[in-house]
């Protein structure tokens, strides 16, 4: 045994575990690491040397034995069933008012229900959502922890030294009780879907329709993230467009196969709003556009078997747009542009809206101020529009959505033509847009008088005599519509 007491123990030397190690080790902390290969421990250890304060530890039994009381033990392993062994091996070596935190992307259920169970045993257990990628959890990332709010002091000083900070002030705050870490960082993800979805339909107009080159789509975003649009996610765009593939000499982009992966968040994000009657199409498109890129051999025959009739221009010849006009196409950017601003302000809504839902329903007693606040740096969606996000919060805390702050409904109102001009390049030139089309119907479905859901209601009552209201009247109506008559 190890007496030195080191202050927390990383349990999972993956590139996000491991960076962590390196982050807490750079703040002055002594860490203990393990993992459940010795040949991953043991190599670490070699790589960062003696000098830092970071003991090797090869058995759980050992890591837990180093740490000082309470113990605090981060766990980085994959979600899923890896948590679960892990906390069952912890369980028998830890005490009462010892801390376990998990800081995978686990299912918010998942941590409810392991929140209860280690709290019959006295342990404390947090759910911490961090995001910022490998290079987040080595500078700073952002960090969402959700768990018992007494305990959050013995992890306080760590957590606010290694996460970004943002005018001096770190992104990471306490959340709320049970999964409120988890739930936030689900809800995180899933804008980052209908971000990236967002940029991606972007990228379909100013190649396809507009015909940019990468090394025009370079400076393109390159000079949006510079303005208005600034956000990480816009800044690597630029970066992406600018690189090359070192085996053809071409852009790399351009050999990187269009099938899109997921891990499961955005889709639990998406689930989420369902159960909770929430709309969130930003964030559905997002993943059903994930889904359908992978239908592969169903798009090798599509293209043929679908050709609209009459056929569509040939979209792929980008020569056409000669007779547009320079100034005519710089114009399309900024409509691009816009649109682009426009669709993230509604899907940021949309998740604070989902979040502002959740936290009635599960009693997370989320502050929206401080997630905006949290996401302001360090995480992969932070970007401009958060800053006036929290402040349309610190505004009106009881903020129902935010496409009712002063601000923000005239950021949107004032571009929802460049969402329409956006689309219609899309639908005339066969390109599509799928978030920039679902951010402008969000938008004019929010803002009607009238929705025609009337109709649903009396198609309803007519097959299922499901009964409606009435304008003009209190009351529940049923109408027997093949006889004729209206009972109350
Ligand atoms: C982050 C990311 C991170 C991870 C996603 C990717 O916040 O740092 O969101 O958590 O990259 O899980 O998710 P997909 O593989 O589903 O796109």
């Amino acid at each position: 045994m190890d007496p030195s007491g080191n202050d927390i123990g990383v349990v999972g030397l993956g590139v996000m575990g491991r960076n962590l190690v390196l982050n807490m080790a750079d703040h002055g902390f002594a860490v203990a690491a393990y993992n459940r290969t010795d040949a991953v421990t043991r190599e670490f250890s070699s790589e960062i040397g003696p000098a830092r304060r970071v003991q090797p530890c090869y058995s759980l039994g050992h890591l837990v034995e180093s740490l000082e009381e309470p113990r605090r033990v981060l766990i980085m392993v994959k979600a899923g069933a890896p948590v679960d062994a892990v906390i069952a091996e912890l369980v028998p070596v830890l005490g009462r008012g010892d801390v376990i935190i998990d800081g995978g992307n686990s299912y918010f259920q998942d941590t409810q229900r392991r929140g209860k169970s280690l709290a019959a045993k006295g342990i404390h257990f947090f759910g911490l959502g961090i995001s910022g990628g490998e290079y987040g959890a080595r500078t700073g990332p952002s960090l969402m922890p959700g768990g018992p709010k007494h305990a959050y002091e013995s992890l306080r000083g760590i957590l606010e030294a290694v996460a970004a900070h943002v005018d001096g002030e770190p992104c990471v705050t306490y959340l709320g009780p049970g999964a409120a870490g988890h739930y936030v960082k689900m809800v995180h993800n899933g804008i980052e879907y209908g971000f990236m979805q967002l940029i991606a339909d972007s990228y379909a107009l100013l190649k396809q329709v507009l015909g940019l080159s990468n090394e025009e789509l370079a400076a393109v975003y390159a000079e949006w993230d510079a303005a208005e649009l600034e956000s990480y996610l816009v800044g690597i765009t630029a970066h992406i467009f600018g690189r090359r593939d070192e085996k053809t000499g071409g852009s790399l982009v351009d050999v990187i196969l269009g099938e899109a992966g997921q891990l499961g968040t955005g889709m639990w994000t998406s689930q989420s709003a369902m159960d909770l009657h929430v709309p969130g199409p930003s964030i559905d498109i997002a993943v059903a556009m994930r889904n359908l890129s992978v239908l592969d051999d169903q798009r090798q025959v599509a293209p043929t078997m679908l050709r609209p009739e009459p056929d569509l221009h040939d979209i792929a010849a980008p020569a056409r747009q000669s007779t547009d006009g320079a100034a005519s196409r710089l114009q399309k950017i900024e409509h691009v542009r816009n649109a682009l601003y426009a669709g993230l302000v509604i899907t940021y809504a949309q998740g604070f809206a989902h979040l502002r839902a959740a936290s009635e329903s599960l009693d997370f007693g989320l502050r929206l101020e401080d997630v905006a606040s949290v996401w302001r740096g360090g995480c992969i969606i932070r970007s401009a529009i958060l800053r006036d996000i929290k402040v349309a919060f610190q505004r009106r805390p009881g903020l129902p959505d935010l496409l009712l702050d002063t601000q923000l409904s005239r950021a949107v109102a004032s571009r929802r033509s460049d969402l329409a001009l956006a689309v219609k390049m899309g639908v005339s030139a066969g390109v599509a847009v799928p978030g920039i089309m679902t951010a402008l119907a969000y938008l004019d479905a929010y803002r009607a008088e009238w929705l025609p859901s009337n109709l649903i209601q009396a198609q309803r009552d007519y097959f299922g005599a499901h009964t409606y209201k009435r304008t003009d009247q209190e009351g529940i109506f049923h109408t027997d519509w093949l006889g004729g008559g209206e009972e109350s």
